[in-house]
């Protein structure tokens, strides 16, 4: 697959403004392990970035196919993600994006405490050849400190910083969610009611925002325990799996 076009954008005005009080993270970055099988685990939080068995298959299950893409694009479409990590989700939904034809722009808008440094994401996305194939100009773009990259009329922003805090200012709005924090047990803040509740807030979709309450708390070893990632698409509530 080919991106036909990759161009660096300017930072959206207001990405660097502190609020009084507000805890700094945005010079932190991720500290990451690998396992045996090779899958990223985060040594903060003590816990894989995604499904040891086929991280692409679970992306495209629950985030894709949870939201009904790529067939809900249109231009203008707007995905948000709590949790950018590796990329991954992110290149998945490039690759739906491209193969699907779909018209931009498509904006993938994606919140991040902790960074990780390109070798590792190169490193985890190794293990997915289809994203690997894609990832080649976003990585070197990342590398060079660019967090508003246009993939060809796919549009990827990363806003660094605790989505508590970096939630609250951000202006858009989101036609498909793709909550990705850790296991609730292992990262409590990034479920917290009041975080679920902008992400409901910012929400496109009929009717009242949907209500999201945190999912119980489940310590499963060495796979992702149900419920610790959800897709929110308009009408439905949240899915989890
Ligand atoms: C399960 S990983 C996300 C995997 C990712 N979506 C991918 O495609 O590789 C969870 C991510 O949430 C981030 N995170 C944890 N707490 C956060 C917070 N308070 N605000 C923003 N990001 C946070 C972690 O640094 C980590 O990158």
């Amino acid at each position: 697959m080919n991106i036909a076009r990759v161009s660096l954008l300017p930072e959206a005005e207001g990405d660097s403004e502190t609020l009084p009080g507000e805890v700094m993270v945005e010079d932190q970055h991720a500290e990451v392990g690998w396992n045996a099988q090779g899958t990223p685990v985060s040594l903060r939080f003590d816990d894989p970035y995604f499904s040891l068995d086929d991280g692409l298959a679970e992306t495209r299950h629950t985030f894709l196919a949870g939201n009904d893409l790529p067939a809900r694009f249109r231009p203008g479409f707007q995905v948000a993600e709590l949790g950018f990590g590796t990329g991954l989700n992110m290149l998945a939904t490039l690759i739906a994006f491209c193969a699907a034809g779909a018209p931009g722009p498509v904006r993938f808008t994606s919140f991040e405490a902790f960074p990780m440094a390109t070798a590792d994401m190169a490193r985890a996305l190794a293990a997915f050849p289809e994203a690997e194939a894609v990832a080649g100009d976003f990585l070197a773009a990342w590398d060079r400190g660019a967090r508003r990259v246009d993939l060809g009329g796919f549009i990827v922003e990363v806003i660094e910083g605790d989505a508590r805090e970096t939630l609250p200012r951000w202006p858009g709005r989101a036609d498909a969610w793709f909550l990705d924090g850790f296991n609730p047990a292992k990262n409590p803040e990034l479920w917290g009611e009041r975080l679920l509740a902008e992400v409901a807030r910012r929400h496109t979709g009929p009717g009242a925002p949907p209500r999201l309450t945190p999912p119980p708390v489940s310590c499963g070893a060495g796979s992702k325990p149900r419920g610790s990632r959800w897709s929110v698409a308009p009408g439905s509530g949240a899915n989890a799996t």
